[in-house]
């Protein structure tokens, strides 16, 4: 097996490896903590050996809002057609941080991608967090924060979103979660501290003014978003790629307008969010 990291923060391309041979794990998951987002190329996987692939990351969530695969509901189908304008995901965001127990990984396996454009780019919040003043930190470290998703799946955004319109996005009437998360967390995995905010799925802060809430959210995530933190995934069919939710951010980057592009998304499972503050 071949990795190749991509920055020097996160992301890491993984090559002449295949991961339905089962001895390939152990060093795909070392990989998955240690770069919080990993591209698998050239994988020839059936749905179900996408399914169980992703069953040794841990158990699967069942995505709610996405078009599930007509004979595969562990499989969401993340599609944006030639005509179509709107992307999934567009903005940087953490997927499920809107629930009790967010996500802990994303997969995407590349069906289809286009000529050119259509990449994934990613943010490492461990970095973005190690990088701000010890004073910012400590007072980050005491804050908790507001989630909820009825802005993004609800009524709401039914009337608003293209993708609602067009029935790439469902069940509007199931997007009533709110939920209360530390601003900074301690990696399950890899126990670093991590910045837990983000433009998607974040509200407001809860020790906060509304009006202070807002500005410190968006010089978090301008400071988070900085390219220095980043990087950038190209798909192809085939590439299955794998990214830590509670260590990253990613953004779907929306400039292929006239192509197809497919892929058969899967969630799995995670453990309560701890905070970075000793109990
Ligand atoms: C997502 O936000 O889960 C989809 C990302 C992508 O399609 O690049």
């Amino acid at each position: 097996m071949k990795i190749r990291p991509l920055t020097g923060v996160l992301g890491a391309e993984i090559s002449d490896v295949d991961v339905r041979e089962p001895s390939s794990f152990k060093e795909i998951h070392r990989a998955f903590v240690k770069y919080g987002v990993i591209a698998i190329r050239d994988q020839s996987v059936t749905p179900e050996e996408q399914i169980r692939f992703a069953q040794k990351f841990g158990e699967i969530n069942i995505n709610k809002f996405f078009t599930p695969h007509p004979d595969y509901p562990e499989i969401s189908l993340i599609i944006k057609e030639p005509q179509q304008r709107m992307a999934i995901g567009e903005s940087w965001h953490t997927d499920h941080s809107y629930d009790v127990v967010p996500c802990m990984a994303s997969m995407l396996h590349t069906i289809e991608a286009p000529e050119v454009g259509g990449d994934t780019g990613f943010s490492s919040m461990s970095s973005a967090f190690g990088a701000l003043s010890e004073s910012m930190k400590n007072f980050l470290r005491g804050l908790s924060a507001h989630h909820s998703n009825d802005h993004v799946f609800g009524y709401t955004a039914k009337k608003q979103y293209e993708t609602h319109q067009d029935g790439r996005v469902l069940n509007s009437e199931l997007a009533v979660h709110h939920v209360i998360h530390p601003v900074v967390i301690k990696h399950p995995l890899s126990g670093k501290e991590c910045l837990y905010v983000n433009k998607d799925f974040t509200t407001h802060v809860e020790e906060l003014s509304e009006a202070e809430s807002e500005s410190l959210l968006q010089f978090l995530y301008r400071h988070a978003s900085d390219i220095r933190f980043t990087c950038r995934l190209r798909h192809a069919p085939g590439t299955i790629t794998i990214w830590d939710n509670q260590s990253t951010w990613h953004t779907s980057i929306n400039d292929y307008d006239g192509y197809r592009r497919i892929m058969h998304r899967i969630v799995i499972k995670g453990s309560p969010i701890q905070s970075s503050l000793p109990r």
